[in-house]
């Protein structure tokens, strides 16, 4: 809060916001990329991002679990004209290299062209898994026989480089451009950030200017940003721990399923084995007792555990969901 009412503010729309190129230059630093560019959310940044790489009619080739091919509207297709090529996602939230070396088009006039590789870092969908720095390597070297672009959805990217012990600059380094998300693990109240090299955040400039994101004295928020870079990243390691715990107490609650072993960061997928209650009903009983989630698929739920989810709310959760389903 004093981060927000402190901030020297500007109009960032006329590049005179102080503390937006504060936390821009920041950005720049964490992530070792040449120029850096704040955006309202996660999905524009991704679509900025994207719409910067390719073409009309160009091919980005993605997960079919990606953030970006299910929750961003569509926005690739309807705004950029760009054709998505999703290959399976694997439980760790790789694409296999042999599936993407295969996806790769040639030049046929029948084709689209294949200009991008889209990856997430950590992996919503796929159990908030980290992608490698040596898997990382390989798409890079895929991309680089092909003369591809390669683009990180790195909503969680922090989350990323703790649960790797890894600076994110390293994360980084194999990929053309990356986004990372404020606004999660982070905890600050809005924005993301594109990173990348100086031509390719113009064009994302132009684009954020195109989509009605350009955002006036948006200092106030950048502040809370800084705040969050400085000050909230210890914070991710405690949630993994966290988010473990929970799974360790929900694998052992009758009638519920969770694995451990796929809890590597901060996000706990679960699934209800009792034909006696449905999804939506084991839902609104737990927010009754102040635990709010929602149903992902069938009887597949995803808790978060974040800044303010403390051990014992943890164990008060665990004893929640064991009390409901012994009802
Ligand atoms: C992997 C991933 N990418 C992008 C986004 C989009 O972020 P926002 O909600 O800020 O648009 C999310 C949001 O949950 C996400 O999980």
């Amino acid at each position: 809060m004093h981060a927000i009412t402190n901030a020297k503010l500007g109009d960032d729309v006329l590049d005179e916001d102080p503390t937006i190129h504060e936390l821009e230059k920041i950005s720049c630093e964490i992530t070792g990329k040449e120029a850096a560019l704040f955006v309202p959310s996660g999905t524009m940044a991704n679509l900025t991002a994207v719409l910067a790489h390719c073409e009309r009619g160009d091919e980005v080739i993605l997960g079919d679990q990606a953030h970006t091919f299910l929750y961003e509207a569509g926005g690739i297709s309807s705004l950029g004209g760009i054709h998505s090529h999703q290959l399976k996602n694997q439980d760790d939230g790789t694409l296999a290299l042999d599936d993407i070396r295969n996806a790769i088009r040639t030049e046929n006039v029948h084709f689209p062209r294949t200009r991008l590789i889209c990856l997430e870092n950590t992996h919503n969908r796929c159990f908030g898994f980290p992608l490698h720095l040596d898997y990382l390597h390989s798409v890079r070297s895929i991309a680089d026989e092909n003369a591809l672009k390669l683009h990180v959805d790195g909503a969680r990217l922090f989350n990323a480089a703790v649960a790797l012990g890894i600076a994110v600059e390293e994360l980084c380094g194999p990929v053309d451009s990356t986004t990372f998300c404020l606004s999660k693990g982070l905890s600050a109240p809005v924005g993301s950030l594109v990173c990348g090299n100086t031509d390719f955040i113009y064009k994302v400039k132009r684009l954020r200017k195109v989509l009605g994101g350009g955002m006036r004295q948006a200092g106030i928020l950048a502040a809370a940003g800084i705040e969050a870079l400085e000050t909230m990243v210890d914070q991710l390691a405690l949630d993994h721990q966290h988010a473990k715990v929970l799974a360790d107490g929900l694998s052992s609650v009758d009638g519920l399923h969770c694995n451990p072993e796929f809890v590597p960061t901060n996000i706990v997928y679960f699934l209800l084995e009792r034909e006696n209650i449905t999804g939506q009903e084991l839902v609104s009983v737990m927010e009754k007792n102040g635990i709010q989630f929602f149903e992902l698929s069938p009887k597949r739920f995803r808790l978060v555990t974040h800044a303010g989810i403390e051990e014992k709310d943890v164990f008060k959760t665990i004893e929640i969901f064991r009390r409901v389903m012994d009802e």
